[in-house]
């Protein structure tokens, strides 16, 4: 079996055991496992590639917001405080899930809850980190190296505080100071903002409109290339948001007459991703990711990799030995229940619920107005 994403292969060998112990107490308690084994990581891993294909949501596919989960999963770490980090999944709980830089992310942890449900083996906080490097890999990038081991958090106490995710109106100070914060570099700032050339804006979630690129399902380094050669004007949004946009002209399709037939979709950029190419130490790393594609995927599976292992502490062996981890073990949090009424089934208290089915509803009501439905 073809192994792309190296799951399982931990530098250090990490032993993978195939049994799975299961001591759950009832339903609504997290259950200890075994970590899973390679071969239950694969079946996980095909699952996630059969899920991405979604024709009724935004650009046709799941991918780009699972990408964004794992990243805000991951993204709140403090290396000063040793807190925060893709270990816990601790999005489940309103204290982060709840963090208006992570309003949309509902959409991706509702994909993923079949999954859940199928293997409830892993936890959550590995499924989210795992989807990931499956959909990056499978919209055309790199491999990724991915280890197991997160625990999920049976409460709130360890969520890190809101606010440790970064602001698309500001600038690179702000981007400096939320990354550095993480333990990253300016080359590495730049290498993982290229994962802007997937997905979208939402009006309704960050505020923010539009997509980056013309093919937002396809990794590729033509983010970098968007930012050097396109003239990006400014423009303020009916909600106050100040986004830069460019719109390319011939992409409008032309119908018999020669006319342009559609309105070609304006592209965007945050304020953030022009500060890239304002700032000189972060250009020359723009620069050469447009014009090198393959060191744009060899840095961003690096520093990618990075990201998911932040808040992680393994030892020799690769496994995780994060005061939760040795205490718990391999915590894996039950599946949430898909009724929209159940809130005696959730979990925990203060823990966001319920996901699946209103928002299986949203995206049903979404297509059918795509398709002329007035609701
Ligand atoms: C550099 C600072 C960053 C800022 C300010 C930022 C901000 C944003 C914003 C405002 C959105 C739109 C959310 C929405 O309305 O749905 C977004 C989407 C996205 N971001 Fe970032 N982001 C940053 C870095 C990153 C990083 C490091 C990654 C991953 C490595 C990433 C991956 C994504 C993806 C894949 C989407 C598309 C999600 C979708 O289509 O639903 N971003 N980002």
């Amino acid at each position: 079996m073809k192994n792309d994403s190296n799951i399982g292969e931990g530098e250090g060998g990490a032993s993978v055991p195939s049994v799975i112990l299961c001591v759950c107490r009832s339903m609504a308690q997290p259950q200890v496992h075994d970590t899973p084994s390679k071969s239950q990581l694969e079946q996980v891993a095909q699952a996630v590639r059969d899920l991405l294909h979604q024709p009724e949501y935004d650009d046709g596919s799941a991918g780009p917001v699972l990408v964004r989960l794992a990243w805000h999963s991951a993204g709140t770490y403090c290396s000063a405080t040793n807190t925060g980090g893709s270990n816990g999944a601790g999005m489940r709980y309103e204290k982060e899930g709840g963090d208006e830089a992570n309003a949309g992310l509902q959409h991706a942890r509702a994909f993923l809850e079949p999954i859940k449900k199928r293997f409830p083996f892993i936890t959550y906080a590995d499924l989210w980190t795992l989807a990931a490097v499956v959909a990056v890999k499978e919209m055309g990038g790199p491999s990724i190296k991915w280890r197991g081991g997160r625990t999920d958090f049976t409460d709130d106490n360890k969520v890190p505080p809101r606010g440790r995710l970064p602001d698309g109106s500001k600038g690179a100070d702000h981007l400096r100071h939320i990354f550095y914060r993480m333990g990253f570099n300016d080359q590495e700032i730049v290498a993982l903002s290229g994962a802007h050339n997937l997905g979208r804006c939402h009006s309704d979630r960050s505020g923010f409109e539009g997509k980056w690129v013309n093919n937002p399902t396809r990794f590729s380094n033509t983010y970098y290339k968007m930012l050097l050669v396109n003239d990006w004007k400014k423009k303020k949004l009916d909600n106050g948001k100040e986004q830069f946009v460019y719109v390319d002209e011939d992409l409008a399709e032309e119908n018999e007459d020669g006319e342009a037939s559609e309105e070609p979709e304006e592209l965007m950029m945050l304020p953030t991703d022009i500060a890239l190419i304002q700032d000189l130490s972060f250009r020359p790393w723009v620069e050469l990711y447009a014009e090198h594609k393959d060191i744009f995927f060899d840095h961003f599976s690096k520093v990618f990799a990075k990201l998911l292992e932040l808040g992680i502490r393994r030892d020799k062996n690769g496994n995780i030995v994060n005061e939760e981890n040795q205490h718990d073990g391999y915590k894996s949090a039950p599946k949430k229940s898909d009724a929209a009424t159940a809130a005696e089934k959730d979990q925990n208290k203060g823990q966001v619920g319920h996901e699946a089915k209103p928002l299986k509803d949203d995206n049903e009501k979404m297509r059918r107005r795509r398709q002329g439905a007035k609701l």
